[in-house]
């Protein structure tokens, strides 16, 4: 699904700015015909979550309409019209000039409707209804009904199945555009290596298949063009590229892919993609990035700041691109759900490894509603594979975070979940993220294990021999079963900031300190470990619970305003050493 541009030949208009929005918590929007319009709106700021931007509507999670009014640029006959949705969390429904356009179900994707015809030159009202609420049977899922005898359970408020708060709203950019009713309508693009030759293949997909020929120009940075062809459009081409330069965190060299579509001479569409040429696979214990064996450093983070919640901010995704560089990262999972499409650009520019998971948090395998979460997951990860496939940054798709694997149902479903991954995308490994361990029923067919592991925190709390020692033993015990290479997706410990202690002790920055200093000590002695994520690169609101301080996971290596801890330069000096 390739991202909107404007050019000769295309347009793009971005609907972000105030929109109004009004809450509808007895759910009477509908029946009062809200859809064409509502009075009584207040200003709200889109993209991002109502849920602190209104301080009475934080934990507010039912339905809210948004509406705003826009005028349409100058028709064009010969072009077709679309509204995009960058990320809606968590039910949308939307409405244009009063026609229902459709819904789409799940937040952090894109969805898009075919407005053609349904535009008006006197002005449009677009409205969109909201439903941020917490169900078993939605993916992640919430209020799942538990023993309320059983006191070891955990309940938060509201009560995700996750650990980080459920913000609702327009997350991400509204775009209208217009492209060629036969013009360019996806690309997918494929990297080999042959030597020291870069071989590029793409397809292109076209709306209409009106004859016409497609023109493919791949751009080096500053070098000669790197090749040319033509061929009949909605065809399959492969560009060699002689003494290609590779992508790769060290170098994420980016050519330009021009794709032109002509007829008679005349040319009609065009869209520009950066090109990352590159391979990743996993041989044995080892995951290999261009044939040369990789070691992912780096952080589970979260899309989170104040007041915007989840909301697309372009400056915090330089800041923390920036952060992860100063402190010698070379990774992030997209923990958990997919993060914007500009993040995933600056991950291609800066040359990030990318493990890019789906929204499938908290997924548990009894019924009711077992079915509909496997139906959830599969448009998940068709989506996130459709948007994100052409990302030279992305080497890896995560399936789900911390499944309730330990159930046998859970075996079906993911084998499933990986069989269709591996269907839309023959290239990249597919993995799960188990907090189960060796009982993971993913874990016979994924390509390779990711673990997450709190040891001297949630379990021997304060005792950092012991949980080094059971981290030890337990990472022996996953590869003597599934012999595949590991990455230890998450390890932390929650701090206070200023919070100090002459011994290490929980909540003190020092703690934070030894525990991952000592963790990266144990997983540095294993063959088969390929890599590190420190849980979490910042602070992040949660739900309230008994375990989180004022609604905050506190194990970020830097404060939600990101000043960093002493972990911070903990890390920075253990990753700039060379040895890995
Ligand atoms: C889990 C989970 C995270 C959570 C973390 C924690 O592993 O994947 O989402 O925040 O533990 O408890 O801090």
């Amino acid at each position: 699904m390739l991202y909107p541009q404007s050019n000769r030949f295309r347009q793009c208009f971005d609907l972000s700015g105030f929109w109004e929005i009004r809450f509808d918590p007895e759910n009477a929007g509908e029946a009062q015909g809200w859809s064409a319009g509502f009075r009584d709106g207040r200003p709200i700021a889109v993209p991002a979550s109502w849920n602190e931007q209104f301080a009475e509507l934080r934990d507010y999670l039912g339905a809210a309409w948004y509406q705003t009014r826009f005028e349409l640029p100058a028709r064009i006959e010969s072009h077709k019209h679309f509204l995009r949705f960058g990320s809606v969390n968590y039910l949308a429904d939307v409405w244009l000039n009063g026609v229902w356009l459709g819904r789409h179900e799940g937040g952090h994707l894109p969805f898009e409707f075919d407005v053609t015809g349904k535009l008006r030159f006197d002005g449009n009202l677009l409205v969109v209804r909201v439903d941020g609420s917490l169900a078993p049977d939605r993916v992640p899922p919430g209020n799942v009904p538990r023993d309320p005898l059983d006191r070891f359970v955990e309940f938060n408020y509201p009560d995700g199945s996750f650990d980080f708060f459920p913000y609702c709203g327009i997350h991400r950019p509204v775009l209208l555009y217009s492209t060629h009713r036969a013009g360019i309508s996806d690309l997918t693009v494929t990297t080999d290596i042959e030597g020291d030759a870069g071989l590029v293949q793409v397809q292109v997909a076209r709306a209409e298949t009106s004859s016409a020929r497609a023109r493919l120009t791949l751009q080096g940075r500053g070098d000669p063009l790197a090749a040319e062809v033509e061929i009949e459009a909605g065809a399959e081409v492969v560009l060699r590229i002689p003494h290609a330069d590779l992508w790769s965190p060290g170098s994420p060299h980016l050519y330009q892919l021009t794709v032109e579509l002509e007829n008679e001479g005349q040319v009609f569409d065009r869209y520009t993609l950066p090109v990352g040429i590159r391979t990743v696979k996993v041989d044995g214990d080892r995951l290999l990035l261009n044939d040369q064996p990789i070691y992912l450093k780096g952080f589970g983070r979260h899309e989170d700041f104040p007041v915007v919640g989840r909301g697309f901010l372009p400056a915090l995704i330089v800041k923390d691109s920036a952060l992860m560089q100063w402190v010698g990262a070379n990774s992030f999972r997209t923990t958990h759900y997919p993060y914007s499409e500009q993040m995933m650009d600056l991950a291609d520019r800066l040359g990030f490894l990318v493990i890019d998971e789906t929204p499938a948090v908290g997924l548990f395998f009894d019924e009711p509603g077992l079915d509909r979460r496997l139906q959830l997951c599969r448009q998940y990860t068709q989506e996130l594979i459709a948007r994100d496939k052409n990302h030279p940054s992305v080497i890896a798709w995560s399936l789900a975070n911390e499944p309730h694997s330990w159930r046998p149902a859970a075996k079906p479903f993911f084998q499933d979940l990986y069989d269709l991954a591996r269907s839309l995308d023959t290239a990249r490994p597919i993995t799960v993220v188990t907090h189960v361990g060796v009982e993971e029923e993913a874990f016979e067919f994924v390509d390779f294990m990711c673990l997450n592991r709190y040891y001297g925190w949630y379990t021997d709390p304060g005792d950092l021999d012991l949980g080094c020692q059971k981290l030890s033993a337990e990472l022996d015990a996953l590869y003597a079963k599934y012999h595949k290479p590991l990455i230890l997706t998450e390890f932390g410990a929650d701090t206070i900031p200023g919070c100090h202690a002459e011994q290490p002790e929980m909540f003190s920055e020092e703690y934070q300190a030894e525990m991952l200093t000592r963790y990266i000590e144990v997983l540095r002695t294993k063959p088969f470990v390929v890599g590190e994520h420190v849980w979490n690169l910042c602070d992040f609101k949660t739900g309230q619970s008994t375990r989180r301080v004022g609604g905050f996971n506190l194990k970020g290596i830097f404060t939600r305003d990101r000043k960093p801890k002493l972990a911070a330069h903990k890390l920075r000096e253990l990753w700039h050493r060379p040895e890995k």
